[in-house]
């Protein structure tokens, strides 16, 4: 073997392995880079072990070319392990960096359903005057939601409300409530009079689906039993209530009507708060037609136990719907039940 040729390949292996390395684009090509220039099949190892052919005299200095090689391979993996580690690890800086500045992510709040919002503030609106807010179930018994409210079984009353029986074996006397009235006796039996109570809650009628009924609705109902009450008290109570609901000008106007449980009993209308009573398309004559009231019958003050001699009471049912759809002209009462959010989404962060 010539000691010149030898050399002359030493540095040409050297270029090469020189160049494997710096073009080496990720820590995993460095690895192969080290092989392809130490590994056992590489060029440079190879010459190293071909040394004893060399004549004893050349040995030395070509041993010593041999090791500045492998130094410098070394020397230049080293620094091209460096760069890259730097690159990758830059590269993971920048996929996590936090950009300060970006604004927050705001997450979809939820929000109370109108018809909730219209309840709570229904609710309210009696609570300042002094009610307390009661809740009852939503099935009830035949007495609780008929009999003992003085509709008897074959009364025309009953043919008011559409009744949604309940088939449980054993209790034929199940009804979904079909007014909030059930809890009147139940409020009576609880406590004894000075009692102002009233009671949000949802109600069920056999009724077909259209823009004006659902067989689901929900009412506010109200009682007070006291010595000494009368359709005067129950108006004033009934128009302060309206008047934070709708406006500080509504007024209210009793009409002679009939429900069983109360006598003499009344449909209760407020003036329009959008024409202030002249008519106009919402209320068609000047007055919102929103709930029946009347003073407790002497017969259901005594179903609840309460002595009709000594105490008189008045109670009203109002519909939430109805107050909701007026409020905000909402023209079909479908759009509270069908969960569309477009709908939905109007009423968000509203309180009333
Ligand atoms: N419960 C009656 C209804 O649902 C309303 C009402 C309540 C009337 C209390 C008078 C007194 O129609």
């Amino acid at each position: 073997m010539d000691p010149g040729e030898t050399i002359a390949a030493l540095e040409r292996e050297r270029d090469r392995g020189l160049a494997t390395i710096r073009e080496a684009a990720s820590l995993e090509d460095l690895r192969d880079a080290e092989v392809a220039v130490l590994g056992r099949r590489a060029a440079v190892p190879s010459i190293q072990r071909s040394l004893g052919e060399v004549p004893p005299d050349d040995r030395p200095a070509l041993g010593k070319a041999i090791n500045e090689v492998f130094e410098a391979f070394r020397g230049a993996l080293g620094a091209r392990e460096q760069e890259l580690r730097a690159e990758r690890e830059g590269a993971f800086a920048e996929a996590d960096a936090i950009d300060v500045t970006l604004p927050g992510r705001r997450l979809p709040m939820g929000t109370l359903h109108v018809l909730t919002q219209t309840e709570r503030a229904m609710v309210d609106a009696f609570v300042a005057l002094g009610y307390r807010a009661m809740e009852g179930p939503e099935v009830e018994t035949d007495w609780y939601n008929f009999e003992a409210l003085n509709i008897p079984p074959d009364h025309p009353a009953r043919t008011m409300q559409d009744t949604l029986y309940l088939d449980v074996p054993g209790a034929s006397d199940l009804v979904l409530r079909t007014q909030t009235s059930p809890m009147q006796i139940k409020a009576m039996e609880a406590q004894p009079p000075p009692l102002y109570v009233v009671v949000p809650g949802r109600t069920y009628r056999n009724d077909t689906l259209d823009a004006t009924h659902s067989p689901v609705f929900h009412q506010v109902e109200g009682l007070a039993v006291d010595e000494g009450l009368s359709l005067a008290d129950m108006k004033g109570t009934l128009e302060a209530w309206s008047q934070a609901i709708f406006g500080t000008e509504q007024r209210v106007r009793l009409r002679p009507s009939f429900f069983p449980f109360v006598e003499p009993g009344a449909e209760v209308d407020v003036s329009c708060f959008a024409c202030d009573g002249a008519g106009c398309r919402i209320c068609g004559n000047g007055w919102l037609e929103i709930m029946g009231a009347g003073m407790v019958h002497p017969r259901v003050l005594e179903n609840g136990g309460v002595d009709p001699e000594r105490y008189t009471g008045y109670a009203w049912g109002i519909g939430v719907e109805r107050v909701a759809m007026l409020r905000h002209g909402i023209p079909d009462i479908r759009l509270f039940f069908e969960g569309d959010i477009r709908f939905l989404e109007r009423f968000v962060g509203g309180t009333a």
